[in-house]
């Protein structure tokens, strides 16, 4: 394990809710423990590393000059912009310098989630940090937008593992999210499909219909708007989706969904 090269990772987190982690370390296929121990070396993230304060601090910084234009930076997090930056610090700096400075020797940049892709919760009006997305801070790197609160942990993985098996980003759309999983929509590989296009839907969540398994689409569903792998991947090892437990997609992928419209009506 000392010997062998480890593509160095710094994962940052900001104004987040660490589901994104939660999700990443629940990846079956690529099991998430291969990832870490025989793929990268996951050098610094508050989550899942055993040092603490200065030491950890140290560990970044040892990557950011010993790796210097090789470590890929993960950013789970939006970052406030407001007030200097005052509102989210880690180790007495804002989080607007902490990813200035982890940018500058980034090979690779992936905005994990929702909140480092477009804002998410924090970003929802009136916004009062002005929480922003990495892409529209760090303009001179690439960067991967895998939006979702949070995005499937499989996702995650085979993004981390494509990058490291091949040394190049996955294929992108004009959005900076990986084709492989964002290239059609929920309601384009949903299995309640068939009964959208036969007018068979559920007019409230406790109706004959919705025990049926028709349509949610009259309850609010989504799918028809968002971009996601959710009807094909699913979650929690493949077992299930929201759809499959009887909710609509709220369109967790979509910039700005937080402010969309009502998620439910009275
Ligand atoms: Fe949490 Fe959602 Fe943000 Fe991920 S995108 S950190 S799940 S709030
Ligand atoms: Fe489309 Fe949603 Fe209906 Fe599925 S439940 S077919 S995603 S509208
Ligand atoms: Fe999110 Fe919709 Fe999938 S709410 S988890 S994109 S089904």
């Amino acid at each position: 394990l000392e010997t062998t090269y480890r593509v160095p990772v710094i994962w940052e987190h900001f104004q987040e809710c660490t589901c994104c982690s939660e999700s990443f370390i629940r990846s079956d296929h690529p099991i998430v423990s291969d990832i870490i121990l025989n793929k990268i070396s996951l050098d610094y993230t508050l989550t899942l590393m055993a040092a603490s304060g200065h030491q950890a601090e140290k560990a970044k910084h040892d990557t950011m000059e010993k790796y210097k234009g090789e470590y890929i930076l993960c950013v789970e997090g939006s970052v406030p912009m407001g007030a200097d930056g005052n509102y989210c610090c880690i180790a007495g700096r804002s989080a607007k310098d902490i990813l200035l400075e982890a940018a500058e020797g980034a090979k690779a940049i992936i905005a994990w989630g929702s909140c480092a892709s477009n804002g998410c919760v924090q970003a929802a009006y009136p916004n009062p940090t002005d929480a922003t997305p990495i892409h529209k801070i760090i303009k001179n790197k690439p960067i991967i937008r895998v939006p979702g609160c949070p995005p499937i942990g499989e996702v995650m993985a085979g993004i981390i593992v494509h990058m490291v098996t091949f040394g190049r980003l996955p294929e992108l759309d004009q959005m900076g999210r990986p084709k492989a999983f964002y290239a059609k929509r929920v309601h384009d590989s949903c299995y309640r499909r068939p009964y959208y296009d036969a007018g068979l839907f559920a007019e409230s969540f406790d109706d004959e219909n919705a025990k049926k398994g028709y349509c949610l689409y009259k309850v609010g569903c989504r799918g028809p708007m968002t971009y996601n792998s959710c009807g094909t991947i699913r979650w929690n090892n493949g077992v299930s989706f929201p759809i499959q437990s009887g909710h609509g997609c709220i369109g967790c992928s979509e910039d700005d969904f937080w402010d969309n419209g009502p998620f439910y009506e009275r």
